[in-house]
């Protein structure tokens, strides 16, 4: 028999939302605040873009098979014109099938002798994919008192950062990043910064990518998606930044290190996805149009929390409200609220352990379900979270 990869025995047996949903098995006419899926229809000038590309591919003269693996041209272009404004050049760019699954390549890329600093809470994909690779994580504690900031960095070779955050729905400033960049550079750190709902930031003051930040383009590289930003995450397509400008401390190009990560085993987000993510960057009104419906969610749910026992963080250019509710532990408040409401959240521990007594509630559910669901906080709330 073969042995077990040893480095799964520091996993915990089922990633966070398959956990959720096994919990939450036994319980009928559930409303889910859990796991960050969309729920609005995707607007149809993008289902038009999609229709006819694959259209195309039924006929002979417009069939095509494989495409680039670091994706369609006229995309990063666009990529590089709407989101970076020309400061990531197009050939800087490298299209996917998700956010999620470019982290675990990235970690392919550097390889399993490596310390890599995540906050603490964090999108567990970055501790759980490290784990798999035998890679140290240190931890840096992100709490209310610095606005869920790092106060410090730790020693590490990769240090990731969520903003807007998931799960506190916190915006790092430009003066925090600025001095994280600045740290970096002087520490020999890369820094990979996880943009993938930067479309929610509404206060113009806030950066929305790393690349805002001088100097950032020569340590750090970013991951972004069209998950969230125009509901694709079913449709599946997301990108990475990595600068030409990144070196290795022995010299040598990262960016052409990616490239041979994404050759070998990446063969290119689908053609029907890229043609739908092109679209979707022609028509920034309707991006616009469904972060203002998701954020109109989670301002209701967090008016329906505001007259419960528990303070309140995120949810106003991010789509997470980040609910502290003390001394609980987020496994027990999770199945109380389960029990009285049958809303399913997610337990703040699963993020981490400075998410301990909170839970996150997502705001991506349809209106009518965040109005049922506002209606069961208002008066089927369990009494021990009640003041
Ligand atoms: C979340 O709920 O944290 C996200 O939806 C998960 C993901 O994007 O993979």
């Amino acid at each position: 028999m073969v042995k077990r990869n040893p480095h799964f025995s520091r996993l915990s047996k089922n990633y966070l939302f398959p956990e959720v949903t096994r919990r939450a098995r036994s319980f009928e006419n559930l409303i889910s605040l859990s796991i960050g899926d969309t729920s609005e229809p995707i607007p149809h000038a993008i289902t038009e873009a999609m229709k006819k590309a694959a259209t195309q591919l039924g006929s002979r003269k417009g069939y095509r098979g494989y495409g680039a693996e670091q994706g369609n041209a006229a995309l990063r272009e666009k990529i590089s014109e709407v989101i970076y404004k020309g400061k990531i050049s197009a050939d800087e760019i490298f299209i996917s099938d998700g956010a999620k699954c470019d982290i675990g390549r990235l970690q392919i890329l550097f390889g399993s002798d490596k310390t890599i600093a995540v906050q603490n809470p964090a999108y567990p994909v970055y501790v759980d994919t490290g784990l798999m690779l035998n890679q140290k994580v240190v931890y840096m504690e992100c709490l209310p008192e610095n606005n869920f900031f790092p106060n410090t960095f730790p020693d590490a070779d990769l240090l990731y950062l969520c903003s807007p955050n998931n799960p506190t729905g916190s915006v790092a400033t430009h003066a925090q990043l600025e001095n994280l960049v600045q740290w970096a550079k002087k520490s020999n750190t890369f820094i990979i910064f996880d943009a993938a709902y930067s479309g929610f930031i509404q206060d113009p003051t806030l950066p929305e990518s790393i690349y805002e930040i001088e100097g950032a383009d020569e340590i750090a590289i970013e991951v972004s998606s069209f998950s969230k930003l125009i509901g694709f995450t079913g449709v599946r397509l997301g990108w990475s930044v990595i600068p030409k400008n990144m070196t290795y401390a022995e010299g040598g190009s990262v960016h052409d290190d990616y490239t041979r990560v994404v050759t070998t085993f990446f063969n290119g987000a689908s053609n029907i996805s890229q043609a739908g993510g092109l679209a979707a960057l022609d028509h920034p009104d309707e991006i616009a149009k469904l972060s203002t419906y998701y954020l109109e969610n989670a301002r209701l749910i967090k008016k329906a929390l505001e007259s419960k026992e528990c303070r309140i963080y995120g949810g106003e250019n991010a789509p997470y409200l980040w609910v502290d509710f003390g001394k609980i532990e987020s496994w027990d408040l999770f199945q109380m609220v389960l029990e009285k409401t049958k809303l399913i959240t997610t337990p703040g521990s699963g993020f981490g352990s400075c998410g301990e007594g909170y839970l996150r509630f997502s705001a991506f559910g349809n209106r009518t379900q965040i109005l049922n669901a506002v209606k069961r906080i208002e008066t089927q709330w369990p009494e021990q979270l009640s003041p």
